[in-house]
């Protein structure tokens, strides 16, 4: 309640200007949030294998560190990739099965932290 009237005190100006900026960072916001999430993901269903940060080695010799990914011909069509069947060629995730809001995050997370950073 007292934030609440202490908002309605600040100056017309500030709040117009606030909304204009956040109206502004709206894109990078949602999808650095989506990079997030896709780590969250990557944390729980990738990384017993690949290296998913900027500096580890991955946990399986033969995963690609997730850094690295950018260098692969496979990367422009990574996203498209992900929902097909690329997870069906790799074979080693029975029970993960990305919907098309977790392949968007997670390919975010990996366009993320490719190295060096573009
Ligand atoms: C049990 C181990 C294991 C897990 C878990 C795993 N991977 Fe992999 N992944 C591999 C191995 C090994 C390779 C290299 C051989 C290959 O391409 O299949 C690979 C390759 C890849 C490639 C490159 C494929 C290409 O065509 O260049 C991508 C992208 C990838 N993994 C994404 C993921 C994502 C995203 C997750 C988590 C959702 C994940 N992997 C989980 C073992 C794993």
């Amino acid at each position: 309640m007292r934030a609440c009237v202490m908002q309605w005190k600040m100056p017309r100006s500030v709040v117009l200007i606030s909304i204009a900026l956040l109206a502004m960072c709206g894109p990078a916001l949602s999808d650095r949030e989506s990079a997030f999430r896709g780590r969250r993901i990557a944390e729980a269903n990738c990384a017993e294998c690949h290296a998913i940060a900027r500096y580890d080695t991955s946990e399986n010799p033969a995963a690609p560190p997730f850094r690295t990914l950018s260098r692969r011909p496979s990367f422009a069509t990574l996203r498209q990739s992900m929902s097909g069947q690329i997870f069906l060629r790799h074979a080693v995730m029975p029970d993960f099965e990305p919907t098309p809001d977790q392949v968007n995050d997670i390919v975010d997370f990996i366009e993320n932290i490719q190295f060096p950073n573009p």
